[in-house]
């Protein structure tokens, strides 16, 4: 009855299964900003009474004031979130059975925004040696004559890695030789653990080929309910490929006018909750170091990376953090490591429960 786009009867994996019979105690899994213990001013509301939210004067590429308010120039739009951005650009840039090169480990959601438009994902590999890097030879071996753009998260979820300036040089000239579109997911540009000067500071100035760049609310003011993101096209065939967004946007007029009237103020007070979450994701990776565990080298976002030993799957190590001391992390395999052994902890967990789960995870790992 149902379409081949996605395969809708997935079955429950076994985190999700113990989780229908224990409750954590120690969740260090949170990512959803409005839920773990941040400090939100009410004035914020205040940015929603705004007269002109009553009247219904569309514009596809967002509001002049809300545009303003971002400073964003003739070649970019507003989308209600990211994830409706990816579907533009998929919309945009590939024909059904299209390819896209995505990374691994990455952000879980690829398979389905890409499945959702008839697209279909390859991906290339980030390796760690000492700190994550770009593997060029997988991203050459996955292009194929259907490849119709490369993707990279700046900086990655979960791996913390950002693009750094010599990858991207080869990235973009690899994209224009072979007539390519990049996308980058700059949803957490925000969020640097540290500063290190060989990191580009965005893929869209590169100039060489059709970049996409993103952000959104969600991340850059802890804000992912009011739902409202940005796009930005650049470099060769930016205004044609603006134009035909605007086009896709025209078609669902998707971002309500209230949050569009209310994003100055929403941008404003947002300055401050992406405050304590700098502050909170560097607290809890001082705290993660401290507990004797060893995360791999994260240099920007709201994840931390750690090994387990290789007796016990990843699953199996869930399970057993779960029963034994009450604490949930989430699998490597959730974000498609290439090999087993690997945790993912969320650094926006409120830091009490952080270190006690920390703590709890190394006492269990040096077992
Ligand atoms: C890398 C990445 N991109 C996009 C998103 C989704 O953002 P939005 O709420 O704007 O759809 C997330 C959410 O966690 C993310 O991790």
């Amino acid at each position: 009855m149902f379409s081949r786009r996605l395969d809708w009867r997935a079955a429950a994996n076994p985190v999700a299964r113990a989780l229908e019979t224990r409750r954590p105690v120690y969740d260090l899994t949170a990512s959803n900003p409005t839920q773990c213990g941040l400090h939100y001013d009410r004035e914020l509301l205040r940015a929603f009474e705004q007269p002109g939210a009553l009247v219904y004067e569309p514009d596809a590429r967002g509001l002049g004031s809300a545009r303003d308010a971002l400073g964003l120039g003739p070649c970019s739009l507003l989308a209600s979130s990211t994830s409706e951005v990816y579907s533009w650009l998929f919309k945009l840039l590939c024909d059904p059975g299209d390819e896209i090169l995505v990374p691994r480990p990455s952000y879980p959601l690829f398979e389905f925004l890409a499945g959702l438009e008839s697209v279909r994902v390859k991906q290339y590999s980030l390796r760690y040696s000492e700190g994550w890097w770009l593997d060029f030879d997988s991203l050459r071996t996955g292009l194929t004559d259907r490849t119709r753009a490369i993707l990279f998260v700046h900086p990655n979820n979960p791996t913390g890695q950002f693009l750094k300036t010599v990858e991207l040089d080869e990235l973009a000239a690899l994209c224009s030789e072979r007539n390519l579109a990049l996308i980058s997911d700059e949803v957490f540009l925000d969020y640097p653990l540290r500063d290190d000067p060989a990191r580009c500071a965005t893929l869209g100035d590169n100039g060489q080929c059709l970049t996409f760049v993103f952000g959104g609310l969600s991340k850059t003011a802890g804000l992912p309910q009011m739902k409202a993101a940005w796009v930005t096209a650049s470099g060769p065939g930016s205004e044609e490929a603006a134009r035909a967004l605007e086009l896709i946007a025209d078609t669902y007029l998707s971002v309500s006018t209230p949050v569009q009237h209310a994003l100055p103020m929403l941008l404003r007070h947002g300055m401050e909750v992406r405050g304590q979450i700098r502050e909170r994701t560097r607290e809890n990776l001082a705290a993660l170091l401290a507990s004797g565990l060893r995360p791999l080298d994260v240099e920007g976002g709201w994840y931390a990376t750690i090994a387990t030993p290789r007796e016990w799957t990843e699953d199996e190590w869930i399970v057993r953090l779960l029963d034994l001391h009450g604490v949930l992390v989430q699998p490597g395999y959730f974000y498609d490591f290439e090999s087993d052994g690997w945790l993912v902890l969320s650094l926006l967990t409120e830091p009490r429960v952080f270190r006690t789960g920390a703590a709890a995870i190394a006492k269990e790992l040096a077992r």
